[in-house]
C-alpha cells in the first residue's frame, strides 16, 4: 500500500516530463484532481517517503527525448493499471485515467519501443532454437551496435582521402 500511496505523489512529476511534449495545460486541470487522489490515499502523510521514490530516481538518467518516451510509456501502463482497480465512480479517477490514456496514446512510438523490450524479456535463451536463431544474428546485432556516429565519421574521412587521391 505504501508503494501504491507513494506513487501518487510522483504522478505529478511525471506529467511535468509530459507537459514538455504535451498540453501543459493538462498539468494545470490536472493538479486539483491529483490533490484528491493524493488524499484518497494519504499519499501526503509522512510515511510515503521511506524507502524512497519508486519512479522519479529511475527517470534521472533518461534524459533524451525519444528514450524518455520509453519510460514514461512503460509508467503510465503502470498508473493506468493501478487506477484501473481504483474507484472509478469518482470524478477525478475518471479525468486522471481517461487524460493518462490520451497521453499513452500520444507517444505510441513509445509504447510499441516497451513492447520490444518486453519481447526480449520473455525470449527462453535457454532453448535451442532460440539460441541457434540468435547465433545466426549475432554477428548483425554487432554490426548494428558498433555502427556508431565514430565509425560514420571514419567513413566520411576514408572517402576524404578517397577524394585526394
Ligand atoms: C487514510 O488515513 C485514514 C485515517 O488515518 C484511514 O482511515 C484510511 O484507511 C487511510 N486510507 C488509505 C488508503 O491508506
Ligand atoms: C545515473 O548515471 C550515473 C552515471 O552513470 C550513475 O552513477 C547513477 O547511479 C545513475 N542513476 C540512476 C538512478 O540510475
Ligand atoms: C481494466 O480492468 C478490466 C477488468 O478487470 C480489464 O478487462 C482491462 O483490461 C483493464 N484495463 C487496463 C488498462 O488495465
Amino acid at each position: 500500500m505504501t508503494c501504491q500511496t507513494y506513487s501518487f505523489f510522483v504522478l505529478s512529476i511525471v506529467m511535468i516530463y509530459f507537459g514538455r511534449f504535451g498540453n501543459s495545460l493538462i498539468l494545470a486541470q490536472l493538479q486539483n484532481d491529483i490533490d484528491q487522489l493524493k488524499a484518497d490515499f494519504n499519499s501526503s502523510h509522512s510515511d510515503v517517503a521511506d524507502g524512497g521514490p519508486i519512479f522519479t530516481d529511475k527517470l534521472a538518467n533518461w534524459t533524451e527525448r525519444n528514450e524518455k518516451r520509453i519510460i514514461l510509456s512503460q509508467i503510465v501502463s503502470m498508473y493506468l493499471e493501478m487506477l484501473n482497480n481504483t474507484d472509478k465512480s469518482k470524478a477525478h479517477v475518471r479525468h486522471i485515467s481517461e487524460e493518462l490514456y490520451t497521453l499513452k496514446n500520444s507517444i505510441g512510438d513509445g509504447s510499441k519501443k516497451v513492447e520490444d523490450m518486453m519481447y526480449l524479456a520473455k525470449l527462453q535463451m535457454s532453448d535451442l532454437k532460440i539460441q541457434r536463431k540468435a547465433v545466426n544474428e549475432l554477428f548483425n546485432v554487432l554490426h548494428k551496435l558498433l555502427e556508431t556516429p565514430t565509425s560514420t565519421k571514419r567513413k566520411r574521412s576514408q572517402s576524404q582521402r578517397r577524394c585526394r587521391c
